[in-house]
């Protein structure tokens, strides 16, 4: 071989390499590079235990059941998760109905700035992201309406993403992010002007627990939003491919029982809300929410092969391959879910405390 072809098979692998890794795994749009995943606020050589740890919660269902055990099992997940979520999905981690001409990003934003128009709130009002994540909606939502967003989320990890994204954004005087638990919020009462939660409160082992206490934290008057996951008026608990897949949507993403779509007014109503709307934005005419994970295929494969050479020469932690790969069996979990119409991840209500008891 002469000394041209062994540059050029040089300056190919090397620029292939550079592709790969840096390329592929940008950080530009989605904020986390593949070179960087980690396993959270969880040591690198102990993923694998945690992600084992993860799953024996379903083997002992009791315990899932129980609500102390709950926000704990919800930690460890998001300590797994979010490096691959904002690598492989964005800083926002939900979906959004597609829409034609638009970008997914677009389309997540459209969605997010939805939620806060629901809940008409003026520039400098102080409202709640109930579960926050790394903070996405937060700072779309702070860019839209100049509101003052206070996030809450149980998981260490994602309060110190989503702090170094909104620094970043320049968004720090508008965005402000707290640990804890939605189900014991560290806010006085009737502190916020409005409140919204896109995706998060599935997580809840009751969900009245969590609308009580956001309940709670609203001034009087003041609108909440959210989207929750749910199974639809489709779904057949009789059906043993139903069952399946919200077993498997339940088990892939932490949670502790899927409620019915019936079941959302009635709590809200229970805590004390009056509903001012409810529907669910997965219905017709909107299109496909789950069109982004049936794309994202080839996608994960490229992603997997990745993630198996980092974790091979000892880059990524060793689980994160099993959590990959757990990642994809839900993503096509869900994708049945929105294929058969029985689960929607964005059935909204939007609910106003009144002002007074008597109200
Ligand atoms: C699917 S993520 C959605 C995050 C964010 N809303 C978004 O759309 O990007 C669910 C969020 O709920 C939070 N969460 C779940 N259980 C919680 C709890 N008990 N207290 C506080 N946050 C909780 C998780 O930490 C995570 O940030």
């Amino acid at each position: 071989m002469d000394s041209l072809a062994i540059l050029c098979t040089v300056a190919l692998l090397g620029g292939g390499l550079y592709w790969f890794v840096c390329v592929l795994g940008s950080a530009e749009q989605k904020g986390k590079r593949a070179i960087d995943l980690s396993g959270g606020s969880i040591s690198a050589e102990n993923v694998q235990d945690n992600y084992k740890q993860y799953w024996s919660f379903f083997r002992r269902p009791k315990e899932i059941e129980k609500s102390e055990k709950v926000p704990d099992f919800v930690d460890t997940f998001y300590n797994l998760v979010t490096d691959i979520y904002e690598w492989g999905w964005g800083q926002s981690f939900h979906f959004s109905p597609a829409i034609p001409g638009k970008s997914h990003r677009d389309a997540t934003r459209i969605h997010e700035e939805m939620a806060v128009d629901l809940i008409k709130i003026k520039p400098g009002d102080k409202i709640i992201d109930v579960g926050c994540g790394v903070g996405g909606p937060m700072r779309a939502i702070a860019a839209h309406s100049r509101a003052k967003v206070v996030g809450i989320t149980i998981n260490e990890y994602q309060v110190k993403r989503a702090r170094q994204h909104n620094n970043k954004a320049g968004l720090d005087s508008l965005c402000d992010v707290v640990c804890g638990n939605f189900l014991q919020m560290p806010f006085d009462d009737d502190t916020f002007a409005g409140a919204y939660s896109i995706e998060a409160t599935c997580h809840a082992p009751k969900l009245e627990e969590v609308y009580a206490e956001i309940f709670r934290v609203l001034k009087p008057g003041a609108l909440y939003v959210s989207y929750e996951w749910v199974t639809t008026d489709k779904y057949n608990p009789e059906d043993s491919e139903h069952v399946e897949i919200i077993q498997g949507i339940e088990r892939g993403d932490a949670l502790p029982g899927l409620r019915s779509y019936s079941d959302i007014a009635v709590t809200a109503r229970k805590v004390g809300f009056e509903v001012v709307e409810e529907k669910d934005l997965a219905k017709l005419p909107a299109r496909p929410w789950w069109t982004r994970l049936k794309m994202g295929r080839i996608a994960y494969w490229r992603n997997h092969i990745m993630i198996c050479v980092l974790a091979a020469l000892g880059i990524a932690p060793k689980g994160t391959v099993d959590v990959h790969e757990m990642l994809f069996k839900t993503a096509d979990y869900l994708t049945r879910g929105g294929d058969t119409g029985i689960f929607s991840p964005m059935h909204m209500i939007l609910c106003r405390k009144p002002i007074s008891a008597a109200d």
